[in-house]
């Protein structure tokens, strides 16, 4: 098997696991230095972590629901810790999000939990910041000596309640945890867009010394508003930040995440690529 090593010298490049980036494999190998694949993925379907005969994986996990109000499941805080044991990751990137919510039945009476499926902005507000803080020692403390990276979400409306921008909670919450950030700027340019802030002033806002890892995606505009779309080519606007991040941090990990469908062209997803290592390596 094959494990992610870090490199002080350098920002490595990978691809979220999926069909596209299983083509780039076959196609270029030398271009990718890792894959970035979800708990999920592999607690449902454990052959996927084969490919790591051939690249080193890093762990990606949306189950933790570190800003959430219900905690994972015993089972689910050993399974991640064992998968991560397994592929020797540097490290687990999980979402500063909810993803799970108390289930209810017809009659409005609580049953399990519910996993939402999506990563879902939380209140911005000190309360929040306090149930993270909460909630992220619990999940250190149950997953051994695996880091663990917040990633911020991607917002779609201010949810009620909220008492600063996203800048500002990134902030609070890593200035109490002893986290890494790995910073999605489709996310990041989304929230901005969204919530109509200069995304230039906004990153300046943020611990850009504490990233670890950049993801970038494509977005789509809906009805005015801007949405998280892996199917979609990177806009400019996201390379431009990425810049920026370049001018205060070198990131260990950068990851493309191209991985909502199958039909994304070889040819865009390998021309992202070299436009990212070109961008690393002038920086
Ligand atoms: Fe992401």
């Amino acid at each position: 098997m094959k494990h992610f090593r870090p490199d002080p010298s350098r920002t490595q490049i990978g691809l979220a696991y999926g069909p596209p980036a299983l083509a780039c494999l076959d196609a270029l190998p030398d271009a990718l230095d890792y894959l970035e694949i979800p708990f999920e993925q592999l607690r449902h379907t454990p052959e996927a972590g084969d490919v790591q005969q051939r690249i080193p994986l890093i762990l990606h996990c949306a189950s933790v629901s570190v800003a959430g109000t219900v905690p994972p499941s015993a089972q689910t805080f050993d399974a991640i810790a064992a998968t991560a044991a397994r592929l020797r990751t540097p490290w687990i990137g999980e979402h500063l999000a909810y993803v799970s919510a108390e289930g209810l039945d017809d009659e409005g009476d609580a049953i399990a939990p519910s996993a939402l499926t999506y990563t879902v902005c939380p209140q911005l507000s000190e309360a929040s910041v306090a149930r993270v803080i909460d909630n992220y020692a619990a999940a250190r403390a149950r997953l051994g000596a695996t880091p663990l990276l917040l990633e911020n979400a991607p917002q779609y409306f201010e949810v009620p309640g909220s008492t600063m921008p996203m800048s500002a909670y990134i902030a609070e919450v890593l200035a109490h945890c002893d986290a890494g950030l790995l910073l999605d700027l489709t996310h990041f340019l989304i929230t901005c867009v969204n919530t109509g802030v200069d995304p230039g002033r906004e990153l300046k806002r943020l611990p850009l010394a504490r990233v670890v890892e950049v993801h970038i995606s494509g977005m789509s505009t809906q009805s005015g508003v801007a949405w998280d779309d892996h199917a979609v080519p990177a806009p400019p606007e996201v390379f431009d930040l990425l810049r920026r991040v370049l001018d205060e941090v070198r990131p260990q990990a950068l990851t493309l995440e191209y991985n909502w469908s199958g039909a994304f062209p070889q040819a865009i997803l390998q021309q992202q690529l070299l436009r990212t290592r070109a961008l690393l390596e002038a920086a």
